[in-house]
């Protein structure tokens, strides 16, 4: 690796600006413009996260791990990745410049495309970021997609999004119409945030006892222990109605988690979100965080061309 590269470090990569500046959603990973810099720090991040994932990780992320054969001493290739990830689930990740608009995102991961970050934090500042990273994405969700129970969640999420999309669509009034989408939006995203991101799970061969699979925790040093250990963490069973109700902020730990049974358990209850879209039992939750920008709204209502 050319100690010359420019690096792909997050929010200071040129070719990630240019990328944006385009309107380019989806790109390449130039593989070649990783500095030695972007590479020690993953070997950082990777080195001191492995003994706390064999201590608090679900044992499928673990495998998930095994199954990637994700390297310890770089930054991933996308296309090795998919070589290993392909197979097992049929998903495949997928480089991406930035921000993904709600309802693209969801798309993406109905049709089995994980839209990737590929730039990697600033090695200077290894624990917070509040932006995705190639770490964050790539070793805290990529291992999970690898577990074809976990996968058809992820789609799930998404064939809930295109149901949503069309019911919005039908709705005439457009004030109406915005006020539903923004609600569901919230909803769809709190329910992510508090499984996906930052879910809890009974531990499959004792249930007494709880691991995490949640993305945003297995990808942070700091908070995955926090999550289990601290006494201060409320943890709650996975319930619907709290869920969507809840707001969320990005900024610190969770104070509030929710633990699911199982795999299964977090699928049917993505069905119940589904129906309780239908149902109008989203269409007014709670306000407060997440903001669901212009680009969100734009992106659902796009779907039947009501925007
Ligand atoms: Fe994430």
């Amino acid at each position: 690796m050319a100690t010359s590269a420019p690096g792909l470090t997050t929010t200071k990569a040129p070719f990630i600006e240019e990328a944006k500046a385009k309107g380019q959603i989806y790109i390449e990973q130039p593989y070649e413009l990783y500095s030695e810099e972007n590479q020690e720090t993953w070997r950082r991040l990777y080195a001191r996260i492995l003994p706390k994932w064999e201590q608090y990780a679900h044992p499928k992320f673990l495998e998930g791990v095994r199954n990637l054969a994700l390297n310890p001493d770089r930054i991933p290739r996308l296309e090795e990745i998919n070589q290993f990830l392909e197979p097992l689930t049929r998903f495949k990740a997928k480089a991406v410049s930035g921000y993904v608009p709600a309802y693209v995102f969801f798309d993406c991961i109905r049709q089995r495309d994980f839209p990737t970050t590929i730039t990697i934090r600033d090695g200077a500042k290894l624990d917070y970021l509040p932006e995705p990273d190639i770490f964050h994405d790539v070793a805290g969700h990529v291992p999970m997609h690898t577990d074809p129970q976990f996968a058809d969640v992820l789609v799930r999420f998404g064939e809930a999004a295109r149901s949503a999309a069309f019911m919005v669509g039908d709705i005439q009034d457009k004030d109406e119409r915005v006020r539903t989408v923004e609600s569901i939006i919230k909803a769809m995203a709190r329910f992510f945030w508090f499984t996906i991101e930052f879910g809890l799970m009974r531990r499959p061969e004792d249930p007494s006892k709880l691991c995490v699979y949640g993305s945003g925790l297995l990808s942070s040093y700091g908070e995955l222990q926090h999550s289990i250990e601290a006494p201060e963490v409320q943890r709650y069973p996975l319930q619907l109605e709290w869920v969507i109700n809840q707001y969320f902020e990005i900024d610190h730990y969770q104070p509030l988690l929710f633990i699911a049974d199982s795999f299964d358990h977090v699928f049917s209850e993505v069905e119940r979100l589904e129906k309780w879209i239908h149902e109008g039992k989203c269409s007014n939750v709670a306000p407060g965080e997440p903001h669901v920008n212009e680009e969100d709204l734009a992106s659902f209502l796009e779907v039947t061309g009501s925007a």
